[in-house]
C-alpha cells in the first residue's frame, strides 16, 4: 500500500474548513477560566465535539464531566458551546455552582426562537438528529411541546393538535440538502407552517458544506477532519459522498488508510468546525512526506465572524494613557 500511495498529487483545500467562531470562542473560555480561577476548572460534556481539543485543555487543568452531580458543590462550571436545557441552569443554582456559559450564540439563538414559538402555543417541530447534545438542549425549552423530525420519513406520522399553529426549527449543523428536503415535506404536510425568522444552520455548517462540495467536483478522495461526535464533521462526509466522492472521517493524520490513496492523484481536504487546523496542517505534511504535492485552496469566501466572550471573562478595558 506504501508504495502505490507514493506519488506526484495534488490537493485542494476547502476554504473555509477547521474552527468555527461559536468553537474558538468555548475554547477562549475555558482558557480564560483557567488563568483566571486556576486549575480545575470543571466543564460539561466536551466543550467542543473533538478529541484534541478536549485531552489538550484536560491536561491543562480541564475536568470535563458528564452531568453537573460530578461537579464538587461550590465549583465553577463551564456549559459546552452546545448549550443546554434551562434544567440544567436549575440544577446547577441548586448545587450553588458558578456557571460560564460557552454556548455558541448561533445556538442560543434556536433556543430563544424555541422559547418564543412555544409561549404563543406553536406546536414546534425541531429538526436534527436524536441523541445529540445540541438537540437535547433545544428540546428541553418546553419538554413535550417541541416534538423531534429526524428525517421526511418521520413528517406523515406527526400528530399536531392545531396544524394552523406549527412552526419548525433546526439544527445549527445539519446538511443544507438534508434539512431542505424535510422543510418541504413539512410545507406539503402543513401549509401554514413558518419556520425560523433566519436560518438555523449556521454560517459555519453552510460555509464548510459549500466549501467541500466545491473541492469534491475535482477530487477523487475527500478527507475530512473531525471527530465521530462531531454533526457538522459527519455532515461534510455524507455531502462529499452525496455528490458521488469517496470521502472519510479522519481524527488526525494517524487515521488514513494509504490504501484510500493508491490511484488517487487529487485529494480534497476539509475539517468539521469543532476541528484544530493544526491537525490539517499536520496531515497535509504527511502527504507532502508521500510524494511532491501541489496544494491549492478552493475558496466560498472567508469568514470573519468572531463572538464577544461571556462577560465575567472579558478583560478590562486598558487604562488610558
Ligand atoms: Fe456555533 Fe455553528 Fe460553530 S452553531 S459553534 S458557529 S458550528
Amino acid at each position: 500500500a506504501w508504495a502505490a500511495a507514493v506519488g506526484r498529487r495534488q490537493v485542494l483545500l476547502a476554504e473555509p474548513r477547521a474552527f468555527c467562531a461559536g468553537v474558538e470562542r468555548a475554547i477562549e473560555v475555558v482558557e480564560r477560566a483557567l488563568e483566571i480561577y486556576g486549575a480545575p476548572v470543571y466543564v460539561r460534556k466536551q466543550i467542543v465535539h473533538n478529541a484534541h481539543v478536549v485531552a489538550d485543555l484536560a491536561s491543562r487543568g480541564a475536568i470535563f464531566v458528564e452531568e453537573l452531580d460530578e461537579v464538587p458543590g461550590g465549583s465553577t462550571v463551564v456549559f459546552s458551546a452546545h448549550g443546554v436545557a434551562p434544567a440544567v441552569w436549575d440544577q446547577a443554582g441548586e448545587r450553588g455552582l458558578s456557571v460560564i456559559d460557552a454556548t455558541c450564540p448561533l445556538v442560543e439563538k434556536v433556543h430563544t426562537e424555541a422559547r418564543r414559538f412555544t409561549a404563543r402555543g406553536d406546536t414546534v417541530l425541531l429538526i436534527g438528529h436524536s441523541g445529540h447534545e445540541e438537540v437535547d438542549g433545544t428540546l428541553g425549552e418546553a419538554p413535550g411541546r417541541i416534538t423531534l423530525v429526524e428525517s421526511s420519513a418521520d413528517v406523515g406520522s406527526l400528530d399536531v393538535p392545531d396544524p394552523e399553529r406549527v412552526t419548525y426549527l433546526m439544527q445549527t449543523t445539519l446538511a443544507l440538502d438534508e434539512a431542505a428536503e424535510v422543510v418541504d415535506a413539512l410545507t406539503e404536510r402543513f401549509p401554514a407552517i413558518v419556520g425560523p425568522g433566519s436560518t438555523d444552520i449556521c454560517y459555519a455548517t453552510s460555509n464548510r458544506q459549500n466549501a467541500v462540495r466545491k473541492v469534491a467536483e475535482e477530487a477523487q478522495l475527500v478527507l475530512v477532519v473531525g471527530s465521530a461526535n462531531s454533526a457538522n464533521s459527519v455532515r461534510l462526509v455524507e455531502v462529499s459522498r452525496r455528490d458521488g466522492v469517496e470521502a472519510h472521517l479522519v481524527g488526525d493524520v494517524g487515521d488514513v488508510h494509504l490504501s484510500w490513496l493508491a490511484g488517487v492523484d487529487t485529494i480534497g481536504i476539509s475539517a468539521g468546525a469543532s476541528a484544530p487546523p493544526s491537525l490539517v496542517n499536520e496531515l497535509l505534511t504527511a502527504l507532502s512526506g508521500l510524494g511532491a504535492t501541489d496544494v491549492s485552496v478552493r475558496s466560498v469566501g472567508t469568514e470573519t465572524l468572531a463572538f464577544h466572550l461571556p462577560k465575567e471573562l472579558r478583560r478590562p478595558a486598558p487604562a488610558p494613557v
